[in-house]
């Protein structure tokens, strides 16, 4: 299955980022790899401009199309989410997010906008038509010190949240495995219909 993480920050260092690299590596020690992509590393013309033509949007909406489940991850700018995370998400189709699971999650400055991903985000997601959004992972700043390495060591209450997060999604992915596994295969064609006859000189 292909999971992408969805980084959706203007800045490097990124919180948030990091965050979802976290989640990555969660996901990875039950058998999910995953792809990235940042936003932040999109040409910004081509994003400011819908310019889908672009190469590297071309690439980067691949890879949103190709993914079964999604990791998003945006820090909270103004009480929402962040412009350049809209800004490609208005470059996807209407039904983009079509059969995906989607993980939101956010990191923030303090818990004042902690429902910013419930009342901004995810009416955006749900109008990409996913399969399902689950519930929603947020951090503040304070609550993702870091090590000497200067990788995130969450406090307990948000490593517990991102463990039930990190385990959902790989349920749900082995579920959709399995969905799929179920389902019938298209019948094929006798090959008197598959292969038209040659057409007589
Ligand atoms: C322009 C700007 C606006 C921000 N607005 C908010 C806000 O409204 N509410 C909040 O809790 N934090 C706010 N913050 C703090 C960031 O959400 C927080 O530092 C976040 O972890 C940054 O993530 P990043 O390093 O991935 O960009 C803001 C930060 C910036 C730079």
């Amino acid at each position: 299955m292909n999971v992408l993480l969805l980084g959706g920050s203007p800045s490097a260092p990124s919180t948030t980022w990091r965050l979802l690299q976290l989640v990555g590596t969660r996901l990875a020690a039950l058998g999910h790899r995953s792809a990235a992509l940042q936003v932040r590393e999109l040409p910004a013309l081509a994003l400011l401009r819908a310019d889908l033509h672009d190469p590297a949007i071309e690439q980067a909406a691949a890879l949103v199309r190709e993914a079964d489940a999604i990791v998003i991850g945006t820090p909270v700018y103004k009480a929402s989410f962040s412009g350049v995370l809209k800004a490609f998400l208005d470059l996807l189709p209407q039904d983009g997010l079509a059969g995906k699971l989607v993980l939101p999650l956010a990191t923030g400055g303090s818990q004042s906008h902690m429902l910013a991903l419930d009342y901004a985000l995810r009416p955006v997601l749900a109008s990409l038509a996913p399969r399902h959004v689950l519930p929603s992972i947020y951090a503040t700043s304070e609550q993702l010190p870091r090590d000497a390495e200067g990788s995130l060591v969450p406090v307990p209450a948000i490593a517990a949240r991102i463990d039930a997060g990190v385990e959902q999604l790989a349920h749900e992915l082995q579920q959709l495995v399995l969905r799929r596994a179920a389902a019938p295969q298209p019948a094929q064609a006798p090959a008197s219909e598959a292969a038209p006859a040659p057409i007589p000189a």
